[in-house]
């Protein structure tokens, strides 16, 4: 599937035609998540990675400030370059801003939201958790997706601030403390019948994954929408999308809200995964 994607994003000659200009946007490091899964699969793509580190973290925000704060966002981006497609890698904001991003934005947008329905066909036991933040937790389009593709399971349910904090602070240098990820698991760990499927219902968890597995029950899948979200992407650059100019010397950017020294620390896996120009977003 992947050599597919790749021979059709090439012209005959070798050259890289299609050269969309993705943008990925979260509050924090979540989207890396999704964008590690995106570049496997279009590697030659133009990545502007957005994270809105002033307003981080999104998951106990009001509703009306989340959409305002992402529409103002993906606004000032839009001035300054030409967007083919954006990626909303944040379930929180996907969850709320989604209709009000396609009706101002003439582009394909693509949201993150919990993979409920994968998780349901891999539970066995027919308990599946959902960990998210409060506000993806408490939307009705979560309660929707529960309600069409998972009424015959159990779902349990836990909102993690928290762990979204865990996840930015190890991308910033800090180990992750186990006893900490227990205690925050405990009515899981503890529970008679524990969820035997997890699904990572905030981009930041699957940043997380190796610390999760160390302490959950051997065998617990975790599920999260990164590599749909990729084939969804790739299916959109190579069929949906007419981008025939060469688009030549584009460097990927990483744009922050704040610059802050915690955003600083990231440098090094900005780095890592080819985001290393880092510009401030004013708006
Ligand atoms: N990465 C985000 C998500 O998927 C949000 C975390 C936050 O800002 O609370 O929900």
């Amino acid at each position: 599937m992947r050599i597919l994607y790749l021979t059709r994003l090439m012209c005959f000659d070798g050259i890289i035609k299609k050269k969309p200009t993705i943008l990925i946007f979260d509050s924090g490091v979540g989207g890396l998540s999704i964008y590690d899964e995106v570049r496997k699969i279009l590697p030659y793509a133009h990545y502007l990675y957005v994270f809105d580190n002033e307003a981080f973290p999104y998951g106990e925000k009001p509703q009306q400030f989340i959409i305002d704060r992402v529409v103002a966002i993906i606004d000032a981006i839009w001035l300054l370059h030409q967007i083919d497609l954006i990626i909303v890698a944040c379930n929180t904001a996907s969850t709320i801003s989604l209709p009000a991003l396609r009706k101002r934005f003439p582009c394909e947008i693509i949201g993150v939201v919990p993979a409920i329905k994968p998780a349901t066909s891999l539970t066995r036991n027919g308990i599946v958790g959902l960990l998210a933040t409060h506000a993806t937790i408490h939307h009705s389009y979560t309660y929707n997706l529960i309600n069409q593709f998972a009424s015959d399971c159990q779902i349990l349910q836990l909102s993690m601030s928290k762990l979204v904090e865990i996840a930015e602070a190890k991308l910033q240098g800090e180990m992750v403390q186990q006893p900490m990820l227990c205690k925050l698991l405990r009515p899981w760990l503890k529970a008679e019948q524990p969820p035997d499927t997890i699904i990572l219902g905030c981009t930041h968890f699957p940043l997380l994954s190796q610390e999760l597995k160390a302490v959950l029950p051997a065998g617990t899948h975790l599920v999260n929408s990164g590599s749909a979200i990729a084939r969804r992407a790739a299916w959109l650059v190579t069929n949906n999308m007419d981008i025939n100019d060469l688009r030549e010397g584009m460097e990927n950017v990483t744009y922050r809200l704040a610059n802050t020294p915690q955003s600083m620390m990231l440098k090094p896996v900005l780095m890592r995964y080819g985001l290393g120009t880092l510009k401030n977003l004013t708006l």
